[in-house]
């Protein structure tokens, strides 16, 4: 269907994540199609995609490439159980990923998702504690303001508070967080990593000292913060944040689902910063978003140890029935090519500089109180209304969308994170049309 008018008898039936139903059906923002840079909405007007979606089309829309594959797949072999059974790509595709991962991790366990990446890698640190002999590690340590997605792992170590304060009762027992790294007083306007709070992981001793390390099984963290609103790791925070785990016999995961492929100008942000976690979780830019798709790096002695614990069966309880699709691994694979064929992640390195310069470019913008950016990722931060936090940046997410240009929000905060195939007009283009909403909003 492409009229909203013929959608909107309809619309009833369908319950939209993280939306506020009753306001989106009232004013429905439709999608038809998706090219290149550009979607194009149902009532016909163009609307570059300054969020490559959700923050996964990285490769941008519609690459003939993944269509071609996943063409071919569905023809040739549609599904392939994933248990006790697989097929060629799989194994393929768990090499490619594996080559462009940080040395060391290099066993891949395939999801569909985000979550489910995320719930996995958990999973994975508790049974590599068990397997060894310390069973009694099954504490896990996320962050204030954390998103890890919306499984019961992921949202008792995330901590976005309404994303969990409904289910609290529920939580995985044994969490613990890390305070969040955002302080405007030390690091507004920062350019790449902010100067200050690498001391703040150092309360990760603190949790230690309370806990007691030989309860603890991982540390997880986005080495970026994306959802909650784009908070770059102060430099040397996620260093010590590797020394600390490192010294205690604790895992460090990170949760790359928003970093990983090329976001921040290098396969992932470990390699991008410097700093090599133990589990890399991935997924959204791992398949272009064309079909769904995710993975868990693991580093090998983890995966071996868990391997070995085994003398014969099952290694490991756990999986999904569409684990390495073979159409996730064709859009992964087809995928990957293109990221190395383009040089993708060279690329939004390359254009990182301009893009800082665009956004910081808002800095005197009217309501904005912080820009802050890393490889192609920005942060716009706006002085919250009065009583009403969030309701401006939801209303310039509004205008800009009407105006021809996707951005996303959260809270108070606009992020920027475009397809690496952006040209500096359309990064003018994206940061202009946010200048002239801001004028126009109160
Ligand atoms: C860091 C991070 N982890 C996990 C997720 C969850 O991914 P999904 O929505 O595919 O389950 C997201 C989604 O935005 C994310 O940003």
């Amino acid at each position: 269907m492409s009229d909203t008018a013929t959608l909107a008898t309809d619309m009833s039936n369908l319950w939209m994540p993280f939306t506020a139903n009753r306001q989106f059906k009232s004013h429905p923002r439709m999608l038809a199609k998706a090219k290149g840079m550009y979607y194009t909405a149902t009532d016909g007007h163009q609307v570059l995609d300054g969020t490559a979606g959700l923050w996964c089309v990285n490769a941008g829309h519609g690459r003939p490439e993944i269509i071609e594959a996943l063409t071919r797949q569905a023809t040739e072999l549609d599904y392939a159980p994933s248990f006790q059974i697989s097929h060629e790509d799989s194994f393929h595709a768990a090499t490619a990923i594996a080559d462009i991962m940080p040395a060391g991790l290099d066993r891949i366990f395939f999801t569909n998702s985000g979550s489910e990446s995320v719930d996995t890698a958990l999973k994975i640190a508790l049974a590599y504690h068990r397997a060894r002999g310390e069973g009694q590690r099954t504490r896990l340590i996320g962050r204030e303001r954390g998103y890890h997605g919306v499984g019961f792992g992921g949202i008792s170590v995330g901590g976005i508070a309404p994303n969990r304060k409904v289910f609290s009762g529920v939580l995985l027992p044994g969490v613990d967080h890390l305070p969040h790294t955002h302080d405007l007083s030390h690091n507004a306007n920062s350019r790449g990593q902010p100067a200050w709070g690498a001391h703040l992981a150092d309360e990760l001793e603190n949790i230690i000292a309370l806990h007691d390390a030989s309860t603890i099984a991982a540390v997880i963290v986005e080495p970026l913060a994306g959802s909650t609103g784009v908070l770059i790791p102060p430099k040397g925070y996620l260093e010590r944040l590797r020394e600390i785990t490192e010294r205690h016999g604790i895992l460090l995961i990170f949760d790359e689902v928003i970093t990983g492929f090329g976001r921040l100008g290098a396969a992932t942000a470990s390699e991008c910063l410097g700093v090599t976690p133990d589990l890399i979780t991935m997924a959204k830019g791992i398949s272009n978003a064309a079909v769904p798709a995710g993975a868990v790096a693991v580093k090998r002695q983890v995966h071996d140890t868990i391997i070995e614990a085994t003398s014969s069966g099952i290694e490991f309880f756990h999986g999904y029935t569409y684990s390495a699709h073979p159409m996730a691994t064709a859009a992964v694979l087809a995928t990957l090519g293109i990221y190395k064929n383009d040089g993708l992640f060279a690329r939004a390195k390359a254009k990182s500089g301009v893009f800082e310069n665009a956004a910081h470019g808002l800095e005197t913008a009217r309501h904005v109180i912080d820009v802050r950016n890393l490889g192609l990722v920005a942060g716009i931060e706006l002085e919250p209304r009065k009583g009403a936090p969030g309701a401006r940046a939801s209303e310039v997410f509004a205008k800009c969308f009407d105006k021809g240009v996707m951005v996303r929000y959260t809270g108070d905060t606009i992020a920027i994170s475009p397809p690496l195939i952006i040209e500096d007009a359309q990064i003018a283009q994206i940061f202009e049309t946010l200048a002239d909403v801001l004028k126009t909003v109160d």
